[in-house]
């Protein structure tokens, strides 16, 4: 994909930290002209630092996405100052750990606000502007938990499955021109989403494994708006319950429990509104750290069991 991107003006949301961060550098080593957007201003800052460094121009601009304001003046602007919008990638996202009864109804608000008005801001000011020129590509940043339920999730789940029924009529309406949307589904990427979300369970968060590479995930985003399909996976084991959800709904939904609180929810933790409310700027980066951390407990054991296989081979040669 050397430079699909020269000559195109890309607006990323949630781009000061993670999957949103790297899909930018992407974007950036593809020669796009980026727009940032998140709410914090430091980190964002940095995001669009290091798409100049790849070789961008790249501009950052907080955005609120949940405030309507704030997104027809992102849009605003950047279609006074490029003349246009090619891509908009609506990939900022909150994320809630919590029962429904552990829930603040605010906080589930919170989040239906920004996962899925969000777009829904997003996608009113650019529709004009896309129906002037005939042509536009929204990549909506969903989940593979827009298709699948998830206990503990409640606020997150119904906003994802509801952003994915808004761009999926779209796409049906808007089928045959040149305004396309087009839908990621990534499973567990590594991201700080965990570390810098709510969580009200009292447990400590962690992603709920096989966790993909946050520059797989970036890579992703850049191949949707290249070749804008309905859906767009990232992750095949996950994805790969999403068939069993439907075919065997009775065994799907007696695992999802026991399963997020085996692997996503361990040791005690205090309840934290996470960065509903206010950026964790210090928190934002491109990756979590988790695939760093699973490699440092599996590297090991890999290099243990492969001196002991070198050894029994070895011992045996000599009997
Ligand atoms: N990580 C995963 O396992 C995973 C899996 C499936 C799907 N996803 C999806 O991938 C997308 C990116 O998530 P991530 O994992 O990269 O999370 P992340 O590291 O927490 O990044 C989220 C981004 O959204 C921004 N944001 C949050 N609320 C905002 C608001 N109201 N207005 C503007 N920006 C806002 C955050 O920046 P500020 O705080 O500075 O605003 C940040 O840049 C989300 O749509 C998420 O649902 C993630």
């Amino acid at each position: 994909m050397a430079h699909r991107f020269h000559g195109k003006i890309v607006v990323v949301t949630g781009a000061s930290s993670g999957i949103g961060r790297a899909a930018a550098h992407e974007f950036a080593r593809q020669g796009a002209t980026l727009v940032l957007a998140a709410r914090s201003h430091e980190s964002l800052e940095a995001a669009a630092a290091e798409c100049r460094a790849l070789g961008a121009d790249a501009v950052a601009i907080p955005t609120d996405v949940a405030d309507d304001h704030q997104v027809r003046d992102l849009i605003d602007t950047v279609t006074s100052r490029h003349g246009r919008i090619d891509v908009f990638v609506g990939n900022a996202a909150l994320f809630v750990y919590g029962l429904f009864e552990q829930t603040p109804t605010e906080a589930f608000r919170r989040v239906v606000d920004t996962n899925l008005y969000g777009h829904l801001n997003a996608i009113t000011h650019l529709l004009p502007h896309w129906r002037e020129r005939g042509t536009g590509t929204y990549v909506l940043v969903g989940s593979i938990q827009s298709l699948l339920s998830a206990p503990y999730q409640s606020a997150y789940v119904t906003s994802k499955h509801a952003a994915l029924g808004l761009v999926d009529v779209l796409g049906d309406e808007f089928a045959h021109t040149g305004i396309r949307f087009t839908t990621l589904l990534p499973s567990t990427i590594d991201t700080p989403i965990y570390q810098n979300g709510a969580n009200y369970t009292g447990k400590t968060s962690h992603p709920l494994p096989p966790t993909v590479s946050v520059e797989r995930a970036g890579r992703a985003v850049v191949r949707s708006a290249l070749h804008p399909k309905r859906y767009r996976y990232v992750g095949r084991i996950q994805a790969s319950l999403v068939p069993l959800q439907y075919v065997f709904p009775g065994l799907f939904h007696k695992l999802t429990k026991p399963m997020v609180e085996t692997f996503a929810l361990r040791g005690r933790g205090e309840p934290t509104d996470g960065n509903l409310y206010t950026p964790a700027d210090a928190g934002n980066a491109t990756d979590g750290g988790w695939v760093a951390k699973r490699r440092r407990v599996t590297r090991p054991l890999l290099w243990a069991g492969a001196l002991a296989a070198v050894a029994a081979v070895a011992l045996r040669a000599r009997r």
